[in-house]
């Protein structure tokens, strides 16, 4: 342990037999994001914002230095990004707010694969405008079919927003593609990057996305803090949805002006440790380097695969290239339940997600009622950790068979 990755990360300290496979429900904390929240909590734990006094001085610095780090992250301005209390926030942020200009005849695209957070806060505004909601199927290799999506994005349509990576089946959207093509179409682009923030470089300019959000959970920062990128013309134009204290300039009786972006989008007292614990993820993610975490994932998924593949009664519900999981690997295994696979892989201590994965239509789609045993990597993972699973699989196949 003492040359792993592990070692940056205190919960193997208390639980030394974990065999963590759930990264993709949440990643773990370093102890870098631990202190950090607790320096906060310790030192100078007070508002943001509203104090003339060194304690309040020191949080607002340290809240704005948090939203640089992110910035920085994802190649985009300080005043681009919006602090929310993660990705399912922020995508009803959206929904709610762009859904007010939204009419009949108009429609939304999204694809097959959302997770819940990017078809709910949709479906519910198409009830309400009678918008139409479409989806951009896959193809036999569990891939965004671009084909469909050319005819499933047309004049009518007013938002593009999908997943960048499937939390089920690992696949990445094509998304310079379908930004292109929403573009054409003078659409707006959402990206829900909460899988990929933490496997792929993001860069919001290079992607040319309008929108793109993601939860600080997943990429080792504390939960209940997330983002909402906005370019900032874009952001000029959305109208708030929450209101309260500090996000306005001026208020009577009768009306309110609305603060500068971002902070017309944050009121109330934020998730300030959350913000300032993500920035220090953030910065402990750049200490390895996202390249050197994306090379060890990448190996040690196709190490996955091929130890998955070998097992009796295994199907992969992903692509047969190891190289297009990107961090996430599902399975069936005839004859056993996906909850038993759990239950047994949980007598090894192995943990792993398994069931719809907030992913239910496709579920249903792809005939899997019970859903998929789910395998997710981090920074953490190790060749040890997937030689436990997999023995673990193995038991389970000898008591169900
Ligand atoms: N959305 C998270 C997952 O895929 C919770 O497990």
């Amino acid at each position: 342990m003492k040359d792993s990755l592990k070692q940056h990360f205190p919960i193997y300290s208390h639980t030394p037999n974990l065999v963590y496979l759930d990264s993709g429900a949440s990643a773990l904390k370093p102890q870098v994001v631990v202190d950090k929240v607790k320096e906060y909590y310790e030192q100078y734990g007070v508002n943001i914002h509203r104090g003339l006094y060194e304690a309040s001085d020191r949080a607002t610095t340290e809240h704005d230095n948090a939203r640089g780090i992110v910035a920085q992250f994802i190649n985009a301005e300080p005043e681009e990004i919006v602090f929310t209390y993660g990705t399912t926030h922020g995508l009803n942020m959206l929904a709610t707010s762009l859904g007010q200009s939204l009419k009949k005849g108009d429609n939304i695209v999204l694809t097959t694969w959302e997770h819940h957070a990017n078809l709910i806060p949709w479906q519910q505004i198409a009830k309400k405008t009678s918008v139409e909601l479409r989806f951009i199927d896959i193809d036999d290799d569990y891939q965004i079919d671009l084909e469909d999506a050319k005819k499933k994005i047309d004049s009518h349509t007013k938002i593009v927003s999908f997943a960048h990576v499937s939390n089920t089946l690992g696949s990445k959207a094509p998304a310079e593609e379908l930004i292109v093509l929403a573009k054409q179409v003078n659409a707006i682009t959402i990206i829900d990057a909460a899988q990929s923030i933490v496997h792929l470089k993001t860069d919001v300019k290079k992607l040319d996305v309008d929108f793109l959000v993601f939860s600080g959970h997943k990429l080792y920062g504390p939960t209940g803090i997330g983002v909402l990128y906005g370019k900032k013309e874009k952001l000029a134009l959305l109208s708030p949805v929450t209101f309260g204290g500090d996000m306005i300039l001026d208020v009577s009786y009768e009306q309110a002006e609305w603060n500068d972006v971002p902070y017309r989008f944050e009121p109330g007292t934020p998730n300030i440790a959350g913000a300032i614990g993500l920035g220090a993820a953030v910065k402990f993610i750049e200490s390895i380097g996202l390249q050197h975490i994306q090379k060890r994932e990448t190996k040690l998924t196709n190490y996955l695969i091929v130890q998955l593949s070998s097992l009796p009664n295994v199907q992969i519900i992903g692509s047969s290239q190891s190289n297009k999981h990107h961090g996430v690997v599902s399975i069936t295994i005839e004859g056993i339940h996906t909850h038993d696979i759990a239950e047994i892989c949980n007598r090894h201590n192995v943990a792993i997600r398994v069931g719809s994965h907030c992913a239910m239509p496709l579920m249903k789609k792809l005939g899997l009622p019970g859903g998929t045993a789910r395998f997710s990597v981090g920074m953490y993972t190790d060749k040890d950790d997937v030689d436990k699973a997999i023995l673990a699989l193995e038991d389970a196949i000898r008591i169900f068979s």
